[in-house]
């Protein structure tokens, strides 16, 4: 089966238990100042879990679904090894409050619960012909007690004791998203390994000091990655084999003069990601979420100066992505912004970046103990205009440590440079 057959699957399974179908909102929050872009399915929902706006006026029910895009910046680092992602899609079912007849046989409009959500997640896995390994579910930890509800639907399942396992905080509790918001106790579904699916059980309000208030009304929100779930369906070594890349693959992989997979891997997210990015309107800059899709693509520029590819040749690869998902998110059709913007700013970097390297090699490269990094690498900077994240990333490339002290000599350096550039101003 294909993510597009999926996609599709999940949507009709809920739709016929009285969720209302609602698209992707944007991965630029409209009304959310308390995050900089979508991290997950919830997010466009905050404000029915909280009760300031009402489902069943805008939706005609208390269940809602959704295949969510999403971009999460804290594992940004990791993206090049078997698993981590900025970009990726996210599978949701949601109910908001009051809870009404919580029966996995009630397909009406209220809201539900523990017990659906558990029952038809299971029951949706195993019409996938998946096998779950086992489960988790919150333990208990400070003032938020053990979930023994969800605990006991499992066993009522099926499932013995071994394969119920219990996490704390930091494993089974999901969110808020941002400094404040929805959040409660999880329980989580291992399939071949992976987490694939996460239900959270809605219960809490925590407000910007970390309190935790109980909501007016509980509520349901689950995500389940839509890359994980292809990586287990069509049983490839990782998610990069899925079909979700798969033509992006084929495309670079004609393309690359010096075979490096996780370069390979850096391009497939960067890429997708900001194709996704800018098609939602988003230009790069040096601001919040505009610096976030500069960093991506000089990242972008940097590995695919280093696979030997043809910059002129990222027409392919963009169309590689717009062709396999625009069918099913049709802002990716203005094909002519998208490269333009894309193009635009890697022609520009890689320009800064040709000179910066030719330097770094001159400067730096092959002396692990320099003592005065921080001083070449802020010329650098300075003189080249070659950006201290991608300095950092070939430092670590080169096996050369960036230490705390480097760190804030650079930082020193810095500010000082700022003052001068200032006064020269005045
Ligand atoms: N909102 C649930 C999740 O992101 O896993």
């Amino acid at each position: 089966m294909k993510s597009e057959e999926i996609r599709k699957l999940f949507l009709e399974f809920f739709e016929k238990r009285g969720h209302k179908i609602i698209p992707s909102s944007s991965l630029i929050p409209y009304d959310d100042p308390s995050v900089l872009l979508t991290t997950a399915g919830m997010q466009q929902f905050k404000k029915y879990f909280t009760r300031e706006k009402d489902p069943n006026q805008d939706f005609g029910t208390q269940r809602t679904a959704s295949i969510q895009k999403c971009f999460r910046t804290t594992d940004i680092e990791e993206v090049g090894d078997e698993r981590h992602l900025t970009f990726f899609e996210m599978l949701g079912n949601f109910s908001f409050g009051p809870i009404g007849n919580d029966d996995p046989q009630n397909f009406g409009t209220d809201g539900y619960f523990k017990r659906s959500a558990i029952y038809w997640a299971y029951e949706f896995i195993k019409s996938l012909g998946l096998e779950i390994d086992y489960v988790t579910v919150f333990g208990g930890e400070n003032d938020v007690p053990f979930d023994e509800k969800s605990y006991k639907i499992w066993q009522e399942i099926g499932f013995p004791e071994n394969k119920i396992l219990k996490g704390g905080r930091e494993d089974n509790f999901w969110g808020p998203t941002g400094d404040e918001g929805p959040c409660g106790p999880t329980t989580e579904i291992y399939v071949d390994g992976l987490e694939i699916w996460n239900l959270v059980f809605n219960e809490y309000y925590q407000d910007k000091d970390g309190k935790l208030q109980k909501l007016q009304y509980p509520g349901v929100d689950t995500g389940m990655g839509l890359e994980r779930l292809m990586k287990v369906l069509q049983k490839t070594p990782t998610i990069f084999e899925t079909d979700l890349f798969m033509d992006l693959k084929n495309v670079l992989e004609k393309l690359i003069k010096h075979d490096d997979l996780r370069r390979e891997r850096i391009v497939f997210d960067h890429l997708r990601g900001s194709v996704f990015l800018v098609a939602d309107g988003l230009y790069p800059s040096n601001l919040e979420r505009g610096y976030i899709l500069r960093r991506i693509l000089r990242r972008l520029t940097l590995n695919l100066k280093f696979l030997g590819i043809d910059l002129e040749k990222i027409d392919d690869l963009l169309k590689a992505v717009i062709n396999k998902y625009s069918e099913f998110y049709p802002e990716l059709k203005n094909f002519s912004k998208i490269k333009e913007v894309i193009f635009g700013e890697i022609r520009i970097f890689e320009k800064t970046l040709t000179a910066g390297l030719k330097e770094f090699n001159r400067l730096i490269k092959g002396n692990e103990d320099d003592q005065s990094l921080a001083e070449k690498t802020f010329f650098l900077y300075t003189s080249y205009g070659l950006p201290l994240e991608i300095a950092k990333e070939l430092l670590r490339e080169n096996q050369i440590k960036w230490s705390e002290i480097s760190q804030q000599t650079f930082e020193e350096l810095f500010k000082k440079h700022q003052q001068i550039s200032r006064g020269n101003n005045k």
